[in-house]
């Protein structure tokens, strides 16, 4: 049995489903993130783990207990959220100390505690400090030391990144997954950040309109995606239509690029002639050089963007979609809208969606 098991889960407001049938199992010691759109059902079913929902089907199961009508104070999980929801009148130590207080521990043991937290957010030196004398990313390592102070074997996070700016938000990422390794609590985690959930996840399950589309590791999902949503969802932009047809040398896709020699989409089943199909490709992946195996894809330079470390290209290729491009910074300096361009695609590049 999974640590945390959910299975069958489903909350409706009105006529709204807010989740629609959640099958979720997340092993001890994992860092499993909900990725999705805003009202994709990520809060409501993170609430309905804590307890704050009700579902009104399904269950939920943490170590092998069933917890799915218990209070919220005895399922004994932290939990963090984007407001960081400190006592504005006590200290950074006694917000700190607070759940244990709750809990009644003995005076000595909550000193202790309360030092061993200071020290694993870096904040020894702020203890006296009041929330508001504190900056967001302070604020927020206080709401994390407080929320892992008593213990818990589960955290809740919703979303705690989103107040702050990006450089800061990059560090509490990495102090995040580092809280996650050095306390072998099991995190389960909200965004709507597809490159915060890449870069901190063991596992990233999407949802969809209170579904999961698709659930795996990074790599999975970003190397194998099963749906065009998904695939979006990951910053995927290139995305088009092709016809599967079965040619002398085995299953192919006729594209606006030609015919690709392809017969298998990349999760790995086989495609069936006569079928659509959908294929993608990173706009990193083109070149402007020839390359062995690659389709040349002939368009009209629409739109040159300088991004820093690479230019990006907006295309329109002959008698197809737009195709979005990337080269490092330099190589494609010299190119102007209006101007036509010829860019090579390797034929393993391309990543062909299972069919629906
Ligand atoms: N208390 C509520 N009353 C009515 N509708 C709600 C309530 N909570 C959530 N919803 C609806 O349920 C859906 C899922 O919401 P939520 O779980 O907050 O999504 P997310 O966290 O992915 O943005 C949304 O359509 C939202 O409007
Ligand atoms: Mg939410």
């Amino acid at each position: 049995m999974s640590f945390l098991g959910i299975s069958g889960l489903a909350k409706s407001y009105g006529t709204v489903t807010a989740l629609g049938g959640i099958d979720l199992a997340v092993e001890k010691g994992e860092f499993v993130t909900l990725l999705g759109p805003s009202g994709s059902g990520k809060t409501t079913l993170l609430m309905a783990i804590g307890g704050f929902v009700l579902a009104d089907r399904g269950v939920i199961s943490l170590m092998s207990r069933d917890i799915t009508r218990l209070d919220p104070e005895d399922r004994d999980l932290g939990l963090v959220f984007q407001g960081y929801a400190l006592f504005p009148h006590m200290s950074v130590a006694e917000n700190i100390a607070f759940p244990l207080e709750i809990r009644r521990w003995p005076r000595p043991r909550i000193a202790a505690r309360v030092e061993e937290m200071l020290a694993l957010v870096g904040l020894a030196a702020l203890a006296g400090r009041r929330p508001r004398e504190l900056s967001g990313g302070q604020q927020q390592r206080v709401a994390l030391a407080r929320a892992l102070s008593f213990g818990p074997e589960l955290l809740l996070l919703d979303e705690p990144l989103s107040a702050l700016d990006r450089t800061l938000r990059e560090s509490m990422q990495r102090e995040l997954k580092r809280l996650h390794r050095e306390t072998g609590v099991t995190f389960v985690y909200v965004t709507h950040d597809q490159e915060e959930a890449i870069s901190m996840s063991d596992r990233i399950a999407v949802f969809r309109q209170g579904r999961i589309e698709q659930i795996g590791t990074p790599r999975q999902m970003y190397g194998r995606p099963a749906t065009r949503f998904v695939a979006e969802f990951l910053g995927i932009n290139n995305l088009f239509e092709g016809r599967v047809e079965a040619g002398p040398g085995g299953r192919a896709i006729r594209t606006f690029a030609g015919l690709l020699p392809i017969g298998r989409a990349s999760d790995g089943t086989p495609l069936v002639a006569g079928a659509p199909a959908t294929l993608w490709v990173r706009p990193e992946h083109a070149s402007l050089a020839p390359v062995p195996e690659a389709v040349a894809v002939s368009a009209v330079i629409r739109d040159v963007a300088f991004l820093g470390a690479h230019d990006r290209l907006v295309l329109q290729p002959d008698g197809g979609p737009e195709l979005i491009v990337q080269f490092p910074a330099g190589e494609a300096e010299r190119f102007q809208p209006g101007a036509r361009l010829t860019v090579h695609l390797p034929l393993a590049a391309f990543g062909v969606l299972p069919s629906a």
